[in-house]
C-alpha cells in the first residue's frame, strides 16, 4: 500500500494536465476510423468485433468458435487454421509483390530494400534450410541477432513450417542467452558475426558460442555474416564444424518453393521471455490467429496505417514492440517499414531525424527514454531536417512526461502530428490503452481509453471497480493477443496473472481513471522495475550481485532518472573480506560490481547506484523495505548519502518509517 500512496503523490502534480489535443478535422476526415460508436459496438458484441477483424486475415479452415474460455485459458478462433507468415508475406504478392516490405539501414550507412516478392522468397529459402536442419513443428528456435533484415526473415522462417521463435535480445550475456535457450530448449540458435553499435562491432557470434557450451540441446547454429565493412568479411570467425553452418550457404542451397504449414489457430507462434517479480525470466507464450488478430487491428487504427506510409518503430526486435509493430502488424497490413540497426547518436545525435528525412518517414513509434534523450540533445537537431513527411507520433514502454510529450508534439511532430501514447505488455501481444487518434482527444500523460474490444479497469485489493481514481490497472475480458501462458510454468502464469481476482488479469502496474475515463499509467506495483522501457526482475540483479565474491547480500530498487525514467540503485552488503578493497578504491570497487551485473544479465541490467550498506531495512516478516531504500537512494530524506555504512542510519530509518505505517 505504500507504494499505492507514492503514485497517488506522483498522480496530483499530473491531474493539473489540462492541455488537451483533439484530433484536426483534416486527420479526422481521411482517418481510417473516425466514428466513436465502435467503441459501444465493441462492447456489446466484443467476440463478434474480433471475429470481424480475425475475417481480415487469410485461414485455410474457417474457425468454428470465436471464443473458448475456461478461465485462465483462452482458445481464440478455434479450429481455424492459418500460417503468419502467410498472412504477412504471400497473400500481398498478386497486388502488392513489388511494394518495398522493408528498408533497411545498417549502422554504418549500409542499406537493403526488400520488396514483397523478395521478402517473400527469402523467406521461404530459409524455412526450407531450417527445415533441412531438422526443424519441425513445435520445435524451438533461438534467434540472437543485430537489428538486420535476416532477423525479420528468420522470425517468419520460422512462422512459416510451424517452428516457434524465441528471440533473445543482441544486448544480453551470454549467461542471459544460456537461460533462454535452456528452459525453451531450442534446436537452433540463429546469430551472426557481430552486429554494430556505436561504431563498434559487437562480437554476437562469440557470445552465442559462450551460452551453447552449455546447451544440449542445440544441434546447429546459423551464422549470418554481417558485412558492414569490407575487413569484417576477412575477420576470422570460429566455425565449430559439424555444427556451425553459414546462413549464405543455407539460402544458397534452399529451394525458394516453400509452400506454408496451416497450422492450427492456437499454434504457438512464439515464446519471449521478460522478467516477472520472482525467478529467472519467463517465456510468455503467443499463439497464432489471436495475436495476428491483435497485431493487425491495432496497428491498422492506432497508427492509421495507410498504404503509402512509411512506417518506423525504433524498437529492437529482441523486445515485444518489434515483434508486434515492426513484423507481425505492419507486415499482416502490407505496409513498409524502415529498420534501422544502431544506435540514435551514431555517428552524431541526429541520425534519427535524418533517417525520417532520407526516407520520407509518416509514422514514427518511439519510447519515452528516447524523446528524453532527444529532449536534452536539443531541439536544433531536428530543426535541422526536413520532417513535414510525417503524420503520426507514437510512444510506448513507460509513462511519458507530459514535458516530453510537448516537445515530441512540438519539435518532432510540428504541431500537427497526434500523439499515441500506447499502454500494453510483453503479455497483452498488442496495444490495450490507446487513443484512437481520429477519434480521441489526447492529453499529455494519458494513455487515453482502451481500444475497442478491450476491457480495462481500475480495481482495488478486493476487486471492487473504481470508476474514478487509482488503483491496480486490470483487463476484465479475455482478448485474442493475450499471453496463452509460460513456457513450461502453468503454475506460474496462473499465481501470477490470475490469483489476485478470479477471471481478471493482472497488469502489475498502478493507474488512474479520470471523469473523462482516460486512463493514467503510475507504472510498475510490483518488484519489477521499468528502466529505459524494458523490465528488469529486482530478483535478478540481486542475484547477480550476490554471485559476486565481494557481495553478502544485495536489495535492489528503482530511482528516478532524467533520461531512463528509472535507473537502477543497488544496495550492498559486503563481505568482511572485501571491506578493505571497497575502502581503498570506493570507485573501482562499485563499478567491478556494476560490471558484474552487466556481464551476467546485459548492459541494460548495469545498476546506476551502488550503495554499500551495512544493513538492509526489513520488515518483521523479513520484507526488504523498497520505498525506504527509494527514498535513500533519491536521497529525499538524508540529502545525497552515497554510502550507507552506519546501521544505525537504517535502524532508525526503519523505526521511523514503521512508525508512520
Ligand atoms: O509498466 C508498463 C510499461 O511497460 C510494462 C510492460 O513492459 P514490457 O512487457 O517490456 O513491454 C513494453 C512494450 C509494450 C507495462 O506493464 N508501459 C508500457 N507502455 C506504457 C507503459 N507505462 C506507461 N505508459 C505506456 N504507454
Amino acid at each position: 500500500m505504500t507504494d499505492q500512496k507514492k503514485n497517488d503523490i506522483a498522480f496530483d502534480a499530473l491531474l493539473t494536465e489540462e492541455r488537451e489535443f483533439p484530433p484536426s478535422s483534416s486527420f479526422t476526415a481521411k482517418a481510417n476510423i473516425s466514428d466513436d460508436s465502435i467503441y459501444e459496438i465493441a462492447r456489446k458484441d466484443p467476440e463478434g468485433y474480433w471475429a470481424s477483424w480475425a475475417e481480415q486475415l487469410d485461414w485455410e479452415t474457417p474457425w468454428t468458435k470465436i471464443l473458448e474460455w475456461d478461465p485462465p485459458h483462452a482458445k481464440w478462433f478455434v479450429g481455424g487454421r492459418l500460417n503468419a507468415s502467410y498472412n504477412c508475406l504471400d497473400r500481398h504478392l498478386d497486388k502488392n509483390g513489388e511494394k518495398t516490405a522493408i528498408i533497411w539501414e545498417g549502422e554504418p550507412g549500409d542499406t537493403r530494400r526488400y520488396t514483397y516478392r523478395e521478402l517473400h522468397a527469402e523467406v521461404s529459402r530459409f524455412a526450407n534450410g531450417l527445415k533441412k536442419l531438422g526443424v519441425e513443428l513445435g520445435d524451438r528456435v533461438a534467434i540472437y541477432l543485430p537489428l538486420i533484415p535476416e532477423a525479420v526473415i528468420a522470425m517468419l522462417a520460422c512462422a512459416r513450417i510451424g517452428a516457434v521463435h524465441s528471440v533473445v535480445f543482441g544486448g544480453f550475456s551470454a549467461e542471459s542467452l544460456r537461460d533462454r535457450i535452456q528452459d525453451a530448449e531450442a534446436k537452433i540458435l540463429i546469430t551472426a558475426t557481430s552486429g554494430y553499435r556505436r561504431g563498434n562491432p559487437v562480437p554476437l557470434k562469440k557470445v552465442g558460442d559462450a551460452a551453447v557450451e552449455e546447451c544440449p540441446s542445440i544441434t546447429n547454429v546459423v551464422v549470418v555474416m554481417r558485412r558492414a565493412a569490407a575487413e569484417e568479411a576477412e575477420e576470422t570467425i570460429n566455425m565449430h564444424p559439424g555444427r556451425d553452418v553459414w546462413y549464405h550457404d543455407v539460402i544458397r542451397s534452399a529451394e525458394e518453393h516453400c509452400p506454408p504449414t496451416w497450422v492450427d489457430s492456437e499454434q504457438m507462434l512464439y515464446t519471449l521471455y521478460t522478467s516477472g517479480t520472482t525467478g529467472k525470466p519467463k517465456g510468455i507464450i503467443h499463439t497464432t490467429g489471436g495475436y495476428l488478430t491483435g497485431c493487425y487491428a491495432t496497428t491498422k487504427w492506432v497508427f492509421d496505417l495507410k498504404p503509402d506510409d512509411i512506417f518506423w518503430c525504433t524498437a529492437d526486435i529482441g523486445w515485444v514492440t518489434g515483434h508486434s509493430y515492426v513484423v507481425y502488424g505492419p507486415l499482416a497490413n502490407c505496409a513498409t517499414v524502415l529498420i534501422y540497426e544502431g544506435a540514435p547518436d551514431w555517428p552524431k545525435k541526429d541520425r534519427m531525424w535524418e533517417l525520417v528525412e532520407k526516407y520520407g518517414v509518416t509514422i514514427f513509434y518511439t519510447a519515452p527514454t528516447a524523446i528524453r534523450a532527444f529532449m536534452k540533445w536539443g531541439h536544433h537537431l531536428p530543426d535541422g531536417h526536413k520532417l513535414d513527411s510525417l503524420r503520426l507520433l507514437g510512444s510506448v514502454g513507460e509513462p511519458i512526461n507530459p514535458e516530453a510529450w510537448i516537445w515530441y508534439h512540438k519539435y518532432i511532430g510540428g504541431e500537427r502530428c497526434p500523439i499515441v501514447d500506447t499502454w500494453w505488455q510483453t503479455e497483452t501481444g498488442a496495444i490495450m490503452i490507446t487513443p484512437l487518434p481520429g477519434i480521441v482527444a489526447t492529453r499529455p500523460g494519458s494513455a487515453t481509453r482502451p481500444f475497442p474490444g478491450i476491457e480495462a479497469e481500475i480495481l482495488n485489493d478486493a476487486g471492487e471497480r473504481t470508476p474514478v481514481g487509482g488503483g491496480y490497472l486490470a483487463l476484465t475480458r479475455p482478448w485474442p493477443s493475450m499471453l496463452r501462458g509460460i513456457y513450461r510454468d502453468p503454475e506460474r502464469y496462473e499465481a501470477q496473472y490470475w490469483s489476485k481476482w478470479k477471471g481478471i488479469y493482472f497488469t502489475g502496474d498502478g493507474a488512474k481513471r479520470d471523469e473523462n475515463g482516460y486512463f493514467w499509467l503510475l507504472g510498475r506495483v510490483d518488484d519489477v522495475i521499468n528502466v529505459a522501457g524494458h523490465r528488469i526482475g529486482t530478483m535478478e540483479v540481486e542475484s547477480a550481485l550476490v554471485d559476486h565474491q565481494s557481495v553478502a547480500e544485495a536489495a535492489v530498487v528503482g530511482i528516478s532518472h532524467e533520461i531512463k525514467g528509472t535507473a537502477i540503485a543497488a544496495f550492498v552488503i559486503i563481505k568482511e573480506s572485501a571491506r578493505e578493497a571497497a575502502q581503498k578504491d570506493p570507485v573501482a570497487f562499485e563499478n567491478e560490481l556494476k560490471n558484474h551485473v552487466a556481464t551476467k544479465i546485459g548492459a541494460i541490467a548495469r545498476p546506476e547506484k551502488i550503495l554499500i550498506t551495512a544493513d538492509l531495512p526489513k520488515t518483521r516478516s523479513g520484507k526488504i523495505m523498497r520505498r525506504l531504500l527509494r527514498d535513500i537512494a533519491e536521497g529525499r530524506r538524508l540529502g545525497d548519502v552515497t554510502t550507507l555504512a552506519d546501521p544505525t542510519v537504517v535502524a532508525s530509518l526503519k523505526e521511523r518509517y514503521e512508525d508512520e505505517g
